[in-house]
């Protein structure tokens, strides 16, 4: 998730490395570090914080390497801290390892390694790698890192440097991005254009399952068997801030599209290898506490809020237990009732909003269990909290919330299915159908962002409308909070998010001649009562958008406007539902001329009240 680079040649290694590092720094990270050979061993240079403390830890000395490895950290397992910040070292002090990703299997690893007697000194789930290039080696790193990654599960791209062969850096890729920098006498390594575009445009980007060799005169690509593979130059035409933003024109399109991924990770690891369980234990829940459950709170602010409502719909239909969603700012003035038996779920992307960390305090004041839901490791909220849930969405750098949200779904999935089993209020076929619906969410979602032309066209035509109204039921209204509050915070338009059953209780007098109204009917329960609604607006001369679900006929006749999402298990609809909103926002941001990325009046963490 964070940032790789890697360097041989005639300059000084670590200025290179750090320099590199540095444009990496706009993807936000919590430590960082450079490792390279120096005699017989690896000196490795790393800590917790921003780069500056890295530098300083340099003061001035001038190291003379010249081949090495650098990583800014963020974190999944293990905490921000000197020790869990990369590079990662084997036993014997002579290896080197950066890794961006999660090793879904690292456990069974760890405690293998452990039995073959290799002494671990991180929390990472990294470390196992280091060790296993030690296991493996035989005088070649390029076979013993093919032989380490072999045993690898999950997402990883990594660099590795050895002091037995100290003119060569090797990589692997293996869905997390990698990409090699072509110069003459020198070759550089990044995760991302931006920390080579300096030195050079020309390169390779590695695919799945392919290794860089890196020498100073020569990179060599390899295959999972080690056959060589002829790769093509690719010539990057980016500006340098483009390249920052991985050639998307902002960070909310480019975290926007990065959702299947996201998505993808935050399922890693917690689901049974035979799809009928999911594995939560970082919630810290004992089976007696999941008996004894009386009723849950979430409560959260803003989008992370929006996911909580979501929450709530999931929970009680499948755990059956009475939840609660509170605004966290209304929370923690409201006296809420906490009783024995009460569970609290703060979601929190930066796991710093002032707000929510006040009603995590709260909640525990009163004696309640909490679980966090939250994408930074080691934040304010993961600290305070009982249990943690991590969102591995990845730096989140847009205002707009867009693969937070959408991986604070799964998580409440995770979290619902979890208590579900714990209590047995559903039945284990169901829940597999669920976890299999959950295991193919990430494709589906792709395939919406792969098609999302018209989106864009309706996202045009509501730029000059004054107010829009999202509607839906159920789960549909809780997704379409969320639309409208993207819609709002980043196009400045007024929109209003309202029950479609609510409309003819008063908000309906606003319905005139064109009036734009996003209809959400994913739902099969709800569909004839949506499209009665859809022509409650149209008889006052509605301009309405849906969006429905494939396989949904019908919506077609009362609107000529309608946006198709894929079928899915019905409680996994929002997963989607929300995209086409995300990117309606978007372009309707764009088209309005709006700082998408750093909108008016807003910060990306509220850290006061
Ligand atoms: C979402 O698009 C907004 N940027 C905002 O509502 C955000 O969700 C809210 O401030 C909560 O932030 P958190 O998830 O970091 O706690
Ligand atoms: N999972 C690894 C860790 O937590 C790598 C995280 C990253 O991609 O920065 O250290």
């Amino acid at each position: 998730m964070c940032g790789i680079v890697g360097y041989i040649g005639p300059q000084e290694a670590v200025s290179v490395l750090i320099e590199g590092l540095e444009k990496l720094e706009y993807r936000g990270y919590d430590s960082a570090g450079v490792a390279f050979a120096e005699g017989s061993s690896i000196k490795f240079l790393k800590k917790m914080g921003k780069l500056t403390v890295l530098r300083e830890s340099l003061n001035g000395h001038n190291y003379r390497a010249a081949a090495g490895i650098g990583h800014t950290r963020w974190a999944t397992h293990g905490r921000p801290s000197d020790l869990n910040a990369h590079p990662h070292s084997d036993c014997t002090g002579r290896f080197a390892v950066v890794h961006n990703g999660i090793i879904e299997n690292y456990f069974s690893l760890k405690e293998w390694l452990q039995l073959q007697g290799h002494v671990f000194r991180s929390e990472t789930d990294t470390e196992v790698l280091p060790h296993l290039v030690e296991h493996f080696y035989d005088g070649n790193l390029e076979t013993a890192v093919l032989e380490a990654v072999a045993k690898l599960e999950g997402s990883f791209a990594i660099a590795v440097v050895t002091s037995h062969e100290p003119d060569k850096v090797v990589a692997f890729r293996q869905d997390s991005p990698l990409i090699v920098g072509l110069g003459r006498g020198e070759n550089f390594l990044a995760s991302d254009i931006p920390a080579i575009l300096k030195h050079t445009r020309r390169t390779y980007v590695l695919n799945d399952g392919e290794m860089a060799v890196l020498e100073a005169g020569r990179v060599r690509v390899l295959d999972r068997q080690g056959n060589e593979i002829i790769k093509g130059v690719t010539e990057v035409k980016w500006k340098a801030e483009q390249a920052e933003r991985g050639g998307y024109e902002h960070f909310m399109l480019k975290e926007i599209y990065e959702q299947p991924r996201a998505l993808r990770d935050t399922l890693s690891g917690r689901i049974t290898p035979d799809g009928s369980e999911v594995v939560l234990d970082e919630v810290s829940i004992s089976p007696e506490e999941i008996e004894g459950l009386k009723k849950i709170h979430i409560t959260a602010c803003g989008t992370a809020y929006h996911a909580g409502l979501v929450g709530k719909y999931i929970i009680e239909k499948l755990v059956r237990l009475p939840v609660e969603v509170d605004i966290a700012s209304e929370f923690r003035y409201r006296q809420p009732i906490i009783e024995p038996g009460t569970l609290v779920v703060v979601i929190s992307q930066s796991g710093e909003t002032a707000d929510t960390l006040a009603a995590l305090r709260e909640a525990r004041r009163q004696g309640a269990r909490v679980v966090a839901v939250t994408n930074v490791v080691g934040s304010s909220v993961a600290r305070e909290a009982d249990g943690i849930i991590y969102t591995w969405a990845g730096p989140e750098i847009a205002v707009a919330s867009t693969k937070a949200y959408t991986t604070q779904l799964v998580s409440m999935y995770l979290l619902a299915l979890y208590l579900a089993k714990g209590r047995g209020t559903v039945d284990p076929d169901e829940i597999k159908e669920i976890i299999l619906g959950l295991q193919k969410i990430a494709g589906k979602a792709q395939s919406i962002l792969s098609n999302s032309a018209e989106v864009k066209v309706f996202a045009g035509e509501l730029a000059s409308c004054r107010d829009i109204f999202f509607i839906g039921r159920g789960l549909d209204y809780a997704v379409a909070m969320e639309g409208s509050l993207k819609l709002k915070e980043i196009s400045y338009l007024h929109a209003e998010a309202y029950a479609a059953g609510e409309l003819k209780h008063g908000t309906l007098a606003l319905i005139e001649d064109n009036v734009p109204v996003v209809a959400l009917v994913t739902q099969e329960g709800t569909f004839d009562k949506m499209v009665s609604n859809i022509q409650e607006v149209n008889a006052r001369g509605a301009s309405v958008v849906a969006l429905a679900t494939d396989g949904l006929k019908g919506v077609e006749k009362v609107t000529g406007k309608v946006v198709y999402i894929p079928k899915t298990h019905p409680l996994l609809t929002p997963v989607l539902a929300v995209i086409p909103l995300q990117l309606l926002a978007y372009h309707a941001a764009v088209a309005r001329g709006c700082d998408v990325d750093k909108p008016r009046n807003l910060a990306k963490s509220v850290t006061v009240e």
